[in-house]
């Protein structure tokens, strides 16, 4: 079992995009998945074909009673079954924009979501958790419940220029938090294989971060196809199955499995 949050404060670099096609990739090697959406702009659960608005509960509520310790709402009331058995999502909406002020006032603040996924973290084989795109205490969160965090990285220069504040951030969480938390690695998206440009900015990264942190060694090309699959209800490896896009995901999934067996 293995928590995953997929982090980075940039926004638009490929983070939901990335946790709908690792679960079903991940899917696919009959792995049981629970996604867990942990951004208000609700991405992720619109991109599985619910409505934000009309859920009548979703991962506040649990966040809420877990703050208030009042165990009125547990994970296993929010979650949702998606169109493949194999993966279930744990819904946010707007409601999600005030947690961040709700949070400042908890004890133990940092610990939240971990307390939330405690009791189904042996339902599942991996739990991916899609962050949104700030350094925010939800992201701490995050980081504080995960075992590893994957960083997808949109192959161009102002792109790399926020992944040092990341790193130092993902450093101070293992050094005061959670000591065990891993960097799975850096994922490059939106590559294009025709530009120097693209091809440059992985050596930089390579040569500033490499030693340190894994690279992995697919990268996922820029697609249109992207674009369509969410406005489906589907990700990419459905949507498209045969496209250069599902296919980087899948090889993704390979070294992830591997990384992680
Ligand atoms: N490889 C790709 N090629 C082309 N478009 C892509 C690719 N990956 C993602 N996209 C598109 O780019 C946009 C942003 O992607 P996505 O929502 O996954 O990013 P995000 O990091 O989750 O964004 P946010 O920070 O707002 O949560 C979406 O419209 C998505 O469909
Ligand atoms: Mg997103």
């Amino acid at each position: 079992m293995s928590v995953i949050c997929i982090a980075n404060q940039k926004g638009g670099v490929g983070k939901t995009t990335t946790a709908a096609a690792l679960a079903q990739g991940l899917s696919e090697h009959n792995k049981r998945v629970l996604l867990v959406d942990w951004d208000p702009q609700a991405s992720l659960t619109i991109s599985f074909g619910f409505t934000p608005d009309n859920l009548k509960l979703t991962c506040y509520d649990v966040l809420t009673s877990t703050i208030r310790n009042n165990g009125s709402r547990s994970i296993r009331d929010v979650t949702l079954p998606t169109s493949n058995p194999g993966i279930d999502l744990v819904p946010a909406n707007i409601e999600l924009s005030q947690a961040q002020l709700d949070l400042v006032n908890a004890l133990t603040r940092e610990l939240m979501l971990k307390e939330m996924l405690q009791p189904v973290r042996k339902a599942y084989d991996f739990i991916l958790v899609d962050c949104l795109p700030s350094l925010s205490l939800m992201t701490i969160n995050a980081l504080s419940a995960a075992d590893s965090v994957l960083i997808p990285l949109q192959a161009d220069f102002l792109a790399m220029k926020g992944l040092a504040l990341l790193l130092s951030t993902i450093i101070r969480v293992q050094e005061r938090i959670n000591p065990a938390l891993e960097i799975l690695g850096i994922l490059f998206t939106m590559t294009n294989a025709r530009t120097l440009h693209s091809r440059e900015v992985i050596e930089v990264t390579k040569r500033a971060f490499g030693d340190r942190i894994r690279v992995f060694e697919t990268t996922i090309p820029t697609s249109v196809r992207f674009k369509e699959a969410p406005a489906a209800g589907m990700s990419i490896l459905t949507y498209a199955p045969r496209s250069d896009g599902a296919e980087a995901y899948r090889l993704f999934t390979e070294e992830v499995l591997h990384e992680k067996s």
